[in-house]
């Protein structure tokens, strides 16, 4: 039995872990290296077992990688050998060659083999076969999995016994909200993204439903590093059901979902965001007059992208009337009850940029050009299906049911506006009045 394995750089740093017992500290791992090295140079063999201060490290080489681990209780040490080596065979069979780098690029999928290899510590299917059926290399492929019937005793209170679906399915929507600020220079001065996993379980019984993000994603307070740009989530929830003592273990989202809608999990990005659509505006005062608007937009995302149902509201005057619209896509229309002009675009595709204009009579001569700093900011809404800003993605999600039913699961991403999409990017100018000839 073992409390946790995990496979190390030639430099004895840990490339992945997983702890499957909670009784020897992960700190653990980093001190294996520093004991070889002391028994190397004390001329001493270092053998595959040894004992420190009441831990057993069990290990073995493979390639440019140590396979160790670590335990407290008296363990079938050979037991342990036997499973570091058939973890070797499988995960060699899965990627061909097992080395730092592969490590790196599987992360998710060897992450889930260590799941399915060993529970509690205790070795299971150590076969790749039967692996196989289970974890697939294009494991990002979203699949339902079916598992040999494992038993749920304990009472969840937030669902109850004997729920029956004829087709189960399971529908899974990942919704980031952005809300930002871009000041009159075009800068970018506040951002965030707001996330939200949503489900709609139909299944039957009491499944046991684990979902895998992307490994790019990391909670707050993880020393866990991704490769690349990080996706750094700050204030996560979690719903009821999720297991927080094996989330906090090794970061596995893994619940009895409740039957029907709810939310899974909330989190924020406070990451900057670059605006997805942009859009900017030139206003004409005609002293007193008619003020003239010529705006653009544009898609800041990429061209396999669209946006959908893009309305941009730009502000006027309280009293402007008889406006005059043109615009090269969409359609314009003015809401006096809102003091704005809202420019609706159906669909908006990544890079694409267009333009209106808008004409509008002043009846009241006003004064110098009067709270034109209190004006309201440009805002828009949006919804871009398919695409999350912060990169976040759901690499699998399994449904195990002891029955082995099939289960249909159904990703979805959309991001859309916040409640505060502003652009202070209005730039007013005024004409001088043509002053008559005398
Ligand atoms: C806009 O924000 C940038 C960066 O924070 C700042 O340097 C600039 O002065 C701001 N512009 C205005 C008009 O406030």
């Amino acid at each position: 039995m073992a409390s946790l394995i995990a496979i190390l750089d030639l430099k004895g740093k840990p490339l992945i872990q997983r702890s499957y017992r909670d009784d020897v500290p992960p700190s653990y791992i980093e001190r294996f290296l520093p004991i070889v090295l002391d028994l190397e140079e004390e001329g001493q063999q270092v053998t595959p077992c040894f004992t420190r201060e009441g831990v057993n490290y069990m290990h073995i080489r493979h390639s440019n990688l140590y396979l160790l681990a670590l335990s407290k209780r008296n363990s079938n040490a050979a037991e342990i050998i036997l499973f570091l080596h058939r973890l070797v065979q499988v995960l060699v069979e899965y990627f061909k060659e097992l080395e730092e780098e592969s490590i790196r690029d599987n992360f998710v999928i060897i992450y889930e083999l260590l799941d399915e290899m060993m529970d509690f510590g205790y070795p299971q299917t150590t076969e790749s076969k039967i692996l196989q059926e289970y974890i697939t290399q294009e494991s990002y492929k979203l699949e339902a999995q079916v598992r040999p019937p494992i038993a749920v005793t304990n009472a969840v209170s937030w669902r109850s016994e004997g729920i029956r679906y004829r087709k189960n399915e399971v529908f899974l929507d990942v919704i980031e909200s952005v809300n930002l600020l871009v000041n009159s220079s075009g800068n970018v001065v506040r951002s965030e993204i707001l996330g939200s996993v949503k489900m709609k379980c139909y299944l039957s019984g009491m499944p046991e439903l684990r979902l895998g993000l992307n490994d790019k994603v990391m909670f707050e307070t993880t020393g866990r590093t991704a490769r690349g740009k990080a996706i750094e989530m700050e204030d996560v929830k979690f719903h009821q059901c999720v297991r927080l003592a094996r989330f906090e273990n090794d970061r596995t989202i893994s619940f009895i979902p409740p039957d029907g809608e709810f939310e899974l999990m909330s989190y924020r990005l406070s990451t900057p965001v670059k605006p997805l659509i942009w859009v900017e505006a030139a206003v004409e005062h005609h002293k007193g007059s008619r003020v003239e608007y010529m705006v653009k937009c544009k898609a800041q995302f990429k061209r396999r992208s669209s946006a959908n149902n893009v309305e941009i509201y730009v502000p006027v005057p309280d009293d402007a009337d008889t406006p005059k619209f043109r615009a090269s896509t969409g359609t314009v229309q003015y809401a006096p009850d809102k003091s704005a002009f809202i420019w609706k675009i159906k669909q908006l595709g990544g890079s694409r940029e267009f333009l209106m204009r808008a004409h509008f009579g002043l009846p009241s001569v006003r004064g110098e050009q009067d709270s034109m700093d209190k004006r309201a900011p440009i805002t828009v809404k949006f919804e871009i299906p398919y695409f999350t800003v912060s990169g976040i993605q759901v690499r699998y999600l399994k449904i195990v049911e002891k029955s082995g039913y099939q289960a249909l699961p159904w990703v979805r991403y959309i991001t859309q506006n916040g409640d505060d999409y502003s652009l202070r990017t209005a730039l007013e100018k005024t004409s001088a009045p043509i002053v008559p000839m005398m």
